[in-house]
């Protein structure tokens, strides 16, 4: 694996390989600063110390079982305002590289907003979008993707891996492999060549593979409990709720999931 050759146009050709790493997305993160990154650079490790996930949770991961990677990328023309976009865009490639790899029918796989995978309904994957910012654009984003694939023990109930769904262990190299070729193939950096239409797509798409679509919920917002029907994301990327105080919008920070569903 670290001798890795990645059969792609960009993503994996600039290939970085630890055994050990703290973080591959703080790696990646100082290794772009000092310009030592190309377009798709990956820093890729086996075993990760100090993984970090979103709003400053960790992101634990059993050595030797799992892909913990980070994706260096160019997004073009991405404006602050849009970033979100790109956050859809990745979420229904990565959806459709998983429904596409494992032959599974549409609603096994999820997105759980913003950019969680979910399988069964499960947490499968995290991913920890960072981006540096020239001016008002985004000039390049590290993509760290945290994927569970043959750990079996979690401490969460809500954690799942791809072996304990489909009961087999899996091949962490060629799912990589796939991982990387499909996201080379499909994912869209130059935010300026997308026609209006596609941008309409990708935020349809979006929502469409949201995890609870159309269903009432439980979520927390101020430490208080409440209800809502999950409609959509916004182009911003808010949470768009159905209350009973009308159509709501949360910011990521602002809202939590809780884990019972009502009927
Ligand atoms: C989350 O669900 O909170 C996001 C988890 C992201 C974990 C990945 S593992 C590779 C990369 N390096 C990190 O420190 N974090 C991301």
């Amino acid at each position: 694996m670290y001798n890795y050759t990645a059969n792609t146009q960009y993503i994996g050709k600039q290939f970085l390989y630890l055994t050990t790493c703290h973080s591959t997305n703080d790696l990646a993160k100082d290794l772009n600063q000092r310009g030592l990154c190309k377009n798709g650079m990956v820093i890729f490790t086996e075993n990760q110390t100090r993984g970090r996930g979103q709003q400053g949770t960790s992101w634990l991961s059993e050595p030797q079982q799992n892909l913990t990677f980070s994706i260096v990328l160019r997004l073009q023309h991405l404006s602050l305002a849009d970033q979100f976009l790109f956050n859809k865009a990745l979420s229904i490639h990565l959806l459709g590289f998983f429904r596409t790899y494992f032959s599974t029918s549409a609603d096994a796989f999820r997105i759980k907003w913003p950019n969680d995978v979910y399988l069964h309904g499960k947490k499968i994957a995290g991913i920890l979008i960072e981006n540096s910012l020239k001016g008002s654009s985004i000039n390049s984003c590290v993509v760290g993707i945290g994927l569970n694939v043959n750990q079996r023990v979690f401490d969460f109930p809500t954690a799942s891996s791809l072996a304990l769904a489909f009961n087999c262990d899996i091949n962490r190299y060629d799912l990589f492999n796939g991982l990387l070729q499909y996201l080379d193939e499909n994912l869209p950096l130059a935010f300026d060549s997308l026609s209006e239409a596609e941008i309409q797509t990708i935020h349809h798409v979006y929502d469409a593979i949201l995890y609870g679509l159309q269903e009432r919920r439980w979520f927390q917002s101020s430490g208080e409990p409440f209800t809502g029907i999950l409609k959509g994301v916004d182009e911003q990327g808010q949470l768009i709720l159905e209350t009973t105080q009308g159509i709501e919008l949360f910011e990521i920070k602002s809202i939590q999931f809780l884990n019972h569903p009502m009927n």
